[in-house]
């Protein structure tokens, strides 16, 4: 694999934008008002979150890449949707009035984070059913899904995304949330972290039974594989010829937020390439390795990826 063939792949991206945003202060003192320091706000730093960090990660791997999804028509969607316009992702971003843009807040003085504040409110039903049809015409123009579900409603209609691109024979990919996995049945590939799986299949004791929990899943959903996400242990991928295991790539850690909307943007790129499972895997797992090792930025080149000798 190289550049120019990830250059071919097109991904469509769906699911739940959120911004994240970083407030870099000083802290001298304690307030008068209440037992907490106060923060003299000198810098402010916005990030693309959530979907939208997923589709910067394909759009940097060099995939054409589109971003469906819905936003508030407040400060933090414009935001939003100004740093996704600034990017190499095709927005298809829609601005709802009336919805609050998802906003993780971060107040940070010395590295170290005081709090967090989440913004967040429900998309509407019927907003989330006009974006069908966008999705629809979306469909044909890609080669890849990949619904990224952070649990904030962005993918409600999931079970019939999943269908519309099944009668068309596009893969879809999932990073999913929650308890209950059956809204994902006949989706190509899921990859929950460990804490996610565990969440949705139970606890495991041993190598074995996580293969059974993963098979069990598989069977029941209608599967061709699950990858979990390991952190510091790699991924394991499970599909019909058994198990892959792959350890952690990375040399030195430092930020490890992120990591699995780079595993599985790379996925997507990669299969959209035209690579085989067990490849894309495998790259993904080498582009994790490279994303923790850095600070700030979330996303890998091709570059970065096969260096030239
Ligand atoms: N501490 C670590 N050391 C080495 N590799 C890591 C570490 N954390 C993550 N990785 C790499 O990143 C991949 C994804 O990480 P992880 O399983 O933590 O996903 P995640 O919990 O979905 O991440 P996030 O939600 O923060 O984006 C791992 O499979 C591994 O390749
Ligand atoms: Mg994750």
């Amino acid at each position: 694999m190289n550049a120019d063939q990830l250059a071919k792949a097109r991904v469509l991206v769906v699911g739940d934008v959120m911004l994240d945003r970083y407030w870099f202060s000083a802290v001298e003192r304690i307030s008068p008002e209440a037992p907490v320091p106060v923060a003299l706000v000198q810098r402010e730093e916005d990030r693309m979150g959530g979907a939208a960090n997923v589709a910067l990660n394909a759009a940097t791997l060099g995939a054409q890449t589109t971003l469906l999804s819905v936003v508030g028509s407040d400060d933090a969607g414009r935001r939003l949707a100004h740093l996704v316009a600034d990017s190499p992702i095709r927005s298809a971003m829609r601005q709802v009035v009336g919805l609050r843009t998802t906003m993780k807040l971060r107040v940070v003085s010395r590295q170290q984070q005081l709090i967090r504040m989440d913004f967040e409110s429900k998309p509407d039903h019927e907003v989330l059913l006009d974006l069908m049809d966008r999705y629809e015409q979306e469909l044909d123009l890609h080669d890849v899904v990949l619904l990224s579900d952070y649990g904030k409603g962005g993918l409600t209609h999931v079970e019939r995304m999943l269908a519309m691109a099944r009668l068309r024979s596009k893969p879809v990919l999932v990073d999913p949330k929650g308890r209950d996995y059956s809204r994902y049945k006949g989706a190509t590939l899921i990859t929950p972290n460990r804490a996610e799986f565990a969440l949705a299949t139970g606890d495991w004791q041993g190598e074995d039974e996580l293969q059974q929990q993963a098979d069990r899943l598989r069977a029941a959903l209608g599967l061709q594989a699950v990858l979990v996400t390991r952190a510091e242990d790699g991924m394991s991928l499970f599909t019909d010829t058994g198990r892959l295991h792959v350890q952690a790539a990375a040399k030195e850690v430092f930020d490890v937020s992120g990591a699995g909307d780079t595993v599985i943007a790379t996925l997507a790129v990669m299969l959209g390439a035209g690579s085989s499972l067990e490849e894309a895997v495998r790259t993904a797992n080498r582009a994790a390795g490279i994303v923790v090792g850095k600070l700030g930025t979330a996303s890998v080149t091709p570059a970065e990826l096969w260096p030239l000798p």
